[in-house]
C-alpha cells in the first residue's frame, strides 16, 4: 500500500490533508551498519579521544549508530598518513594504467553492492531508496569509470618558446587533497571529489558530513578490496568546525575541495588563506531560476519544474527554486503545479513508489518551516502544503507558493527543502534581469520551444549550468560549478583534472654558448663587438643563415664523413675552407 498525499478539498480552496498513517512504523532497512570508525592509513580506528557521535534516522530522529568522532588530533594522524602515501607510497609511482585498473575494480564492486549501499544512503539521509539505487549509485559508478579512463591520459605538452630552448610541461599530482562534503548526496559528492583526485595520483583526507557518515565508510572498505594502497584515502568523520576547519587550515594539505553552504565556503577559504594558501575549489549554494516562457506546453513545464525543485526533498544545490512563469500562462501553471505537489508521494523512503522522504535532520526541518512561515507572513499565497507531514521524523508537506515577490526571503535565500516559489514575469529582458539579480549563479532552467529565446537566455543567464527543456541532468564528463557566490572552479569532466594537478614547466637550454662579445661596441655608429659562439647546433639560425657580421659560430664534429654531410647540408655553396696536414683528408674534402 502506498501512502500518498491525499487531497480532500475542492479546487482553489487551499485546504489539503495528507495521510500519514504509514510513518508510525518505519520499515527496517535491509542492511547492517558495520563500519563506524575512522579510516586512517588503511585501518578502521577509533577517534584519538575515544568519542563518538550519533547519526540519526531522519524518519524518526532515532539513533542509527554511534560513529567515531574525529577531531584535530585525528586530522593530525590522517594527513601524515596521506603525506607518506604520497611521498613514499606506491600510488603516485605505479603506472597510471595500474591506478586505472584499481578505480575500475572499485566501480565494479560498488555496482555489485548497490543494494546495501543504497540502503545505507537512504537510511542515513532519508532519500528514497529507489532513487539512491537508480540515480546516485549509477552516477557514482559511472564517474569512477570515467576518471579511470583519464588516469593514463594525463600528460603535459611540448612547447615552442621564443628563445633557443626546449620546453615541456609536466602535469604532476598536487599532493594531499583535503575534501569536505555535505549530506545531500553523500555518495555523489564522494565521487566528484575522490574520483579525479585519485585518478591524478593524489592522496586524500575526506571529511564526510556529520549527518551522513555511513555510506562513505562502506564504499571505502570496497576501495581497499579493489587494491587501493593504505593511506591513499583517509576518512575522518566528525563536525565541521573541528575536523573540517582542521583540514582547511592544515599546513600539509596541498589542496582543498569543499561542497556546502556559501557561509561555510567563506570560512574554509579564509582558513586556507591564513594557513598555507592552498588552492580551494568551492561548490556552494544556489537559488537557481527555472524560467517558463509564454510558448511553453504548460503540462510538461509543470512536471519539469516540479522535479527541478522537489527532487531529493528539495535538498539540491542546483534546485530550480525560483520558478519564473510568463504572465500569459501563470494562472494555469500555478493551478497545475499545486495539483502536481498534492499528488507527490511522501512517505517512508524504503517504501516502493515513494517520491519524497524526510528532510535530513531537525536543523534543516526547522529552517524550512521557518522559511515557510516567512513566506506566509510576507504575503505570498500558500497554495498547498506548508506544514510538517505526520508527527514523527522530519517530513515536510510538498509546498507551493504563488504571488512571490523578488525581495521575499523565500525568493532570495536557499531554502533547501520541498518549497516551490512561483514568480510572474512579462518579458524576456525583465526575467533576465530578475533571474540574475542574486549573488548565486549555479544553474538555470529554461522551458521554451523558441530557439531565439533559448539562445538569448543561455547567453544572458549568469550561471555555471543552463538546462534547456531539461533539468538536473548530470554526467561524469560535463562540468558543474558556479558563477558568483555559488563557487570557484568546476567539478567533473576534464575541468576537474586541473584542480588536482600542478603544472611544472621544464626549460632545457638548447642555445649556443656566447663565449665573448654579443653587444654593440661603443654608443656611436654601427660597431659590434667581435662575437664568438661555441656549442652551435646545425639547425640554429646562426648556423643556417648568412649573418654577414663579426659573429663566429664554432661547431663540433667527430669524423670526416659526418662533417662532409653537415658542411653540405645547406642551400649555399659558395666557398669552403679546410685546415689539415693530411693529404688524403685534404683530397677527400676538396
Ligand atoms: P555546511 O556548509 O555547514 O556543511 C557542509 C560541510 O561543511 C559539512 O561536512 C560540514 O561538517 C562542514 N563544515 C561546517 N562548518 C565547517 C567549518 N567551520 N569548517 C569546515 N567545515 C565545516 O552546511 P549545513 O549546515 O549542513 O547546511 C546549511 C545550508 O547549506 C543548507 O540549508 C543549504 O542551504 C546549504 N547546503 C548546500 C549544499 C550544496 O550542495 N551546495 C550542501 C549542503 C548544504
Ligand atoms: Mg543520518
Amino acid at each position: 500500500m502506498l501512502y500518498v498525499c491525499t487531497y480532500y478539498s475542492g479546487r482553489g480552496t487551499g485546504i489539503s490533508k495528507f495521510s500519514t498513517a504509514a510513518l508510525e512504523e518505519p520499515i527496517t532497512p535491509p542492511v547492517k551498519v558495520e563500519l563506524t570508525k575512522l579510516l586512517i592509513n588503511g585501518q578502521f580506528v577509533d577517534a584519538a579521544s575515544g568519542k563518538t557521535f550519533p547519526t540519526l534516522d531522519p524518519r524518526t530522529g532515532q539513533l542509527i549508530a554511534n560513529v567515531a568522532e574525529g577531531d584535530i588530533e585525528d586530522v593530525n594522524r590522517a594527513v601524515p598518513a596521506a603525506r607518506k602515501a604520497f611521498d613514499e607510497g606506491p600510488w603516485p609511482r605505479m603506472t597510471a594504467y595500474q591506478r586505472s585498473k584499481i578505480l575500475l575494480r572499485f566501480a565494479d564492486l560498488v555496482e555489485k553492492h548497490t543494494d546495501e549501499i543504497a540502503a545505507l544512503e537512504a537510511w542515513d539521509n532519508g532519500k528514497p531508496y529507489e532513487q539512491a539505487a537508480s540515480v546516485e549509485i549509477p552516477l557514482f559508478v559511472r564517474l569512477f569509470r570515467y576518471y579511470a579512463g583519464w588516469a593514463d591520459k594525463i600528460h603535459g605538452l611540448t612547447l615552442q618558446a621564443d628563445g633557443p630552448h626546449h620546453v615541456q610541461t609536466l602535469h604532476e599530482p598536487i599532493g594531499v587533497a583535503g575534501q569536505i562534503i555535505p549530506w545531500n548526496f553523500p555518495l555523489l559528492m564522494y565521487s566528484w571529489k575522490v574520483g579525479p583526485a585519485l585518478a591524478c595520483g593524489n592522496t586524500v583526507v575526506l571529511k564526510t558530513a556529520e549527518q551522513t557518515p555511513l555510506s562513505a565508510l562502506y564504499v571505502s572498505k570496497l576501495f581497499h578490496e579493489a587494491g587501493l594502497p593504505p593511506g591513499v584515502l583517509n576518512i575522518v568523520s566528525g563536525y565541521g568546525p573541528r575536523v573540517g576547519a582542521a583540514l582547511a587550515s592544515h599546513m600539509d594539505v596541498d589542496k582543498l575541495a569543499f561542497t556546502g553552504s556559501t557561509n561555510t565556503g567563506q570560512i574554509v577559504l579564509g582558513l586556507a588563506a591564513k594557513s598555507n594558501l592552498k588552492p580551494v575549489t568551492l561548490e556552494l549554494g544556489g537559488k537557481s531560476p527555472f524560467i517558463v516562457c509564454e510558448d511553453a506546453n504548460v503540462d510538461e513545464a509543470v512536471d519539469l519544474a516540479h522535479d527541478a525543485l522537489f527532487f531529493n526533498q528539495g535538498q539540491c544545490c542546483c534546485a530550480g527554486s525560483r520558478t519564473f512563469v510568463h504572465e500569459r500562462v501563470y494562472d494555469q501553471f500555478v493551478e497545475k503545479a499545486k495539483a502536481r505537489a498534492l499528488k507527490r508521494v511522501v512517505g517512508d523512503p524504503f517504501r516502493k513508489g515513494v517520491e519524497q522522504g524526510p528532510q535530513v535532520d531537525s536543523k534543516q526541518f526547522d529552517k524550512i518551516l521557518k522559511y515557510i512561515r516567512s513566506g506566509v507572513d510576507g504575503g505570498a499565497t500558500l497554495e498547498t502544503g506548508g506544514q510538517r507531514f505526520g508527527s514523527n521524523g522530519y517530513y515536510i508537506q510538498p509546498t507551493v507558493f504563488s504571488n512571490v515577490q523578488d525581495d521575499m526571503l523565500i525568493a532570495t535565500d536557499e531554502i533547501f527543502g520541498p518549497v516551490q516559489t512561483i514568480l510572474k514575469f512579462k518579458d524576456i529582458n525583465e526575467v533576465i534581469r530578475r533571474a540574475n539579480a542574486t549573488h548565486f549563479g549555479l544553474a538555470a532552467g529554461v522551458f521554451t520551444q523558441n530557439l531565439d529565446t533559448a539562445n538569448t537566455l543561455t547567453r544572458a543567464l549568469k550561471a555555471g549550468t543552463v538546462w534547456i527543456n531539461c533539468f538536473d541532468v548530470f554526467d561524469a564528463a560535463i562540468p558543474l560549478g558556479g558563477y558568483k557566490m555559488s563557487g570557484h572552479g568546476r567539478e567533473k569532466g576534464i575541468y576537474s583534472l586541473s584542480n588536482y594537478l600542478q603544472v611544472k614547466a621544464i626549460w632545457v637550454d638548447g642555445g649556443a654558448t656566447l663565449e665573448t662579445g654579443g653587444q654593440r661596441f661603443g654608443s656611436n655608429g654601427y660597431y659590434i663587438q667581435p662575437t664568438v659562439f661555441s656549442n652551435v647546433q646545425d639547425d640554429m639560425l646562426i648556423a643556417t643563415n648568412e649573418i654577414f657580421g663579426p659573429v663566429q659560430t664554432i661547431l663540433k664534429f667527430k669524423d670526416i664523413n659526418e662533417v662532409i654531410r653537415r658542411a653540405n647540408a645547406t642551400h649555399f655553396g659558395l666557398a669552403a675552407g679546410v685546415f689539415t696536414q693530411n693529404l688524403d683528408t685534404a683530397n677527400t674534402l676538396t
